[in-house]
């Protein structure tokens, strides 16, 4: 029997995708991860802050799992900002993205662009120490360029007390391309005084387990695409296993909440029809068909034929795990 704490599960947070509306419906109706981070943030201003950019990250009832917001920039004042605002919205933690590999980001020695310039990320880690309320974590990944950047950026990193560094190990320039490197992290392991957390390319029970046999003294573990794939995921890994007829009902309501969510969100209606084809892009993974199953729903052109398509979706049986890790491995290629 696992303990409620380990293995502690993450899910990774997905510009675009997974807002507070879809972070609900999860926690609500499919369960498994112990905290939710929220996509970035940027852009709030550096004296007073846009409120149109933490609607997201409204409390109360409409925030129900464990939340980290997060942040992207290099400029520190942006940077606190943000945190103490979202600090006196009752926010403990503030995780800064030093890994999006997008060009128009990392260029602006933003994400992942800024893993060549430890210095600067020094600099600017200096410059919100004392000035930040709540604690500073880091999501980043092995560097922009080439998997040897983190070295440095760990010495720095190492000078300050985080609560843990999240690593995806890969490159930038990998985006998502080939595999994570789980010898990478291990010898960050060795090197990091900061406790690191697992992320990248979990899309199975038996994926988790080979690295937690790699990682017998890691418990936290970050999920994304795989748990988009087969929301079940986090809770199979926890052994929790259900049967077909639950996971449909299961399923469906996460679907239905999701889909209410975004008509009543998105009033134009190409919009919120890209918004379920993005879910569906990943979710279209856990059955049987994913390409005929996703094929309908992409080139649905309004609300009625969406729904259509999203019904002959939900109808489909879901797959097996070895279907599903097929797909995974198509999205990552
Ligand atoms: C479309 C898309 C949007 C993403 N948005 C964010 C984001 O806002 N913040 C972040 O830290 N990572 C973001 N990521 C990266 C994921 O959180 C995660 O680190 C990555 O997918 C690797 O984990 P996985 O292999 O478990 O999916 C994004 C990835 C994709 C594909």
């Amino acid at each position: 029997m696992h303990s409620s704490k380990d293995p502690e599960l993450w899910l990774a947070p997905f510009r675009g995708l997974t807002n507070r509306m879809y972070r609900n419906a999860f926690a609500r109706h499919i369960g498994g991860f112990d905290t939710m981070f929220a996509p970035f943030i940027s852009g709030i201003g550096s004296k007073k802050a846009h409120p149109g950019k933490l609607c997201d990250l409204l409390r109360g009832p409409g925030n129900l799992p464990p939340t980290i917001p997060q942040v992207i920039g290099s400029n520190a004042s942006e940077i606190i900002l943000t945190g103490n605002v979202l600090h006196d919205m009752g926010y403990e933690e503030l995780n800064w993205n030093l890994g999006c590999p997008f060009p128009r980001i990392a260029n602006k020695k933003r994400g992942c662009g800024l893993l060549p310039y430890p210095e600067l990320i020094g600099e600017i880690l200096e410059e919100v120490s004392g000035k930040l309320t709540p604690r500073l974590s880091v999501k980043t990944r092995l560097g922009y360029h080439h998997p040897g950047e983190i070295l440095e950026v760990l010495r720095v990193f190492n000078r300050f007390p985080l609560p843990y560094l999240i690593l995806h190990p890969r490159t930038g320039l990998q985006r998502y391309r080939g595999k994570a490197d789980p010898a990478a992290f291990e010898r960050c392991l060795h090197l990091s005084d900061n406790p690191l957390v697992y992320n990248g390319d979990i899309s199975s029970r038996k994926d988790y387990q080979k690295l937690k046999t790699l990682f017998p003294g890691q418990t936290r573990w970050m999920i994304g695409r795989g748990a988009l794939i087969n929301p079940f995921l986090p809770n199979e890994i926890k052994g929790v296993l259900l049967d077909n007829e639950e996971k449909d009902r299961r399923l469906r309501n996460f679907h239905q909440e999701i889909w209410e969510g975004v008509s009543a969100m998105i009033r134009n209606e190409a919009r919120q029809l890209g918004y379920m084809k993005a879910v569906w892009h990943y979710l279209s993974g856990c059955k049987q068909s994913p390409r005929q199953a996703f094929g309908q729903i992409k080139i649905s052109k309004n609300t009625r034929e969406y729904l259509g398509a999203a019904e002959l979706a939900l109808q489909q049986p879901f797959s097996d795990d070895l279907a599903i890790e097929d797909y995974f491995r198509g999205l990552t290629a």
